[in-house]
């Protein structure tokens, strides 16, 4: 088995981003979390790529968030906390402002980070043993503005408390049915779904895709002050109940938050 990374591979009009950490279920680690805005720019600039996938390597995970093994360095204190939710936000902007069709083909796992990545594609699908989390509040981590808006505007905001509240796991239908997903497909059938769906995108006119996706995004522009969702969030970040969070996850047990 390789190191983890990010790969990007060209299969003719086709540019596929691989999440590639099997033994973690696809967690992304920051190495990888930093390659994605480089590897879409290479997708952006390459006018034979008409059309973008991403998927976890195998079958077992899309992604099962960001690597929380590097919390205790990457996260120590709350503005080390700050950078690496910038990180996590440059790729998620990187494919949201690409003018190129993006699709997300999620097989098995799509938890936190994954779901974040996810919801910052175009299009969804996934196959029908998928499931589906954000689990920050198991975690201890507020949940950024950009990540928070994307998941509103596509459930709705009754749903996405539930999601965000709960951080409980979904089903594939479950997940269909809140608009996380576009469609569920049999497991062995969404990559052929997939692929002759991007290959019917990559067809498509560039120009006509890229107005819409830019309309769309302007349409969902967060709006509003933020200062003080974002000072909760660094409230957090510097919070016992994040690093509690962390080793939790890390030491295979139940958290206990006491909201310090
Ligand atoms: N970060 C770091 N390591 C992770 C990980 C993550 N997000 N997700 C899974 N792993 C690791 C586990 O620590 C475990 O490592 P080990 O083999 O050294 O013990 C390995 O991947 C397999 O995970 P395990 O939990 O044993 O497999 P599972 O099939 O029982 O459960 C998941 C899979 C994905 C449900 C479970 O690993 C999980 O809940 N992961 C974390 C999800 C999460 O909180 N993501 C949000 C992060 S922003």
């Amino acid at each position: 088995m390789g190191n983890p990374a990010l790969r990007a591979e060209r299969d003719g009009p086709i540019g596929w981003l691989i999440f590639d950490n099997p033994a973690k279920r696809n967690a992304i680690n920051e190495q990888m979390w930093r390659a994605l805005p480089k590897a879409m720019a290479g997708f952006d600039a390459d006018p034979e790529v008409r059309c973008v996938v991403l998927r976890g390597a195998g079958t077992t995970a899309f992604a099962a968030g960001a690597d929380i093994s590097e919390f205790e360095k990457r996260r120590a204190n709350a503005n080390a906390a700050g950078e690496h939710d910038n990180i996590i936000d440059a790729a998620q902007l990187a494919l949201e402002n690409s003018a190129k069709p993006v699709l997300a083909m999620i097989h098995g796992y799509c938890l936190g980070g994954g779901l974040e990545i996810a919801l910052a594609c175009d299009l969804r699908y996934c196959g029908a043993s998928a499931s589906f989390a954000i689990p920050a509040a198991r975690l201890g981590i507020g949940y950024g503005v950009h990540g928070t808006n994307r998941l509103v505007a596509s459930v709705g905001h009754a749903a996405a408390r539930e999601i965000m509240l709960t951080g409980r796991r979904y089903s594939a239908d479950e997940a269909l049915a809140m608009g996380l997903v576009n469609r569920v497909l049999p497991d062995d059938e969404l990559e052929s779904f997939v692929r002759k769906l991007s290959s019917d995108l990559a067809s498509n006119a560039p120009l006509s895709m890229a107005a819409s996706k830019s309309i769309i995004n302007s349409i969902i522009e967060p709006a509003g002050d933020f200062s003080r969702g974002e000072a909760l969030i660094a409230r957090c970040a510097k919070s016992e109940d994040h690093v509690e969070g962390r080793r939790a996850f890390m030491e295979k047990r139940a958290p206990k938050f006491r909201g310090k």
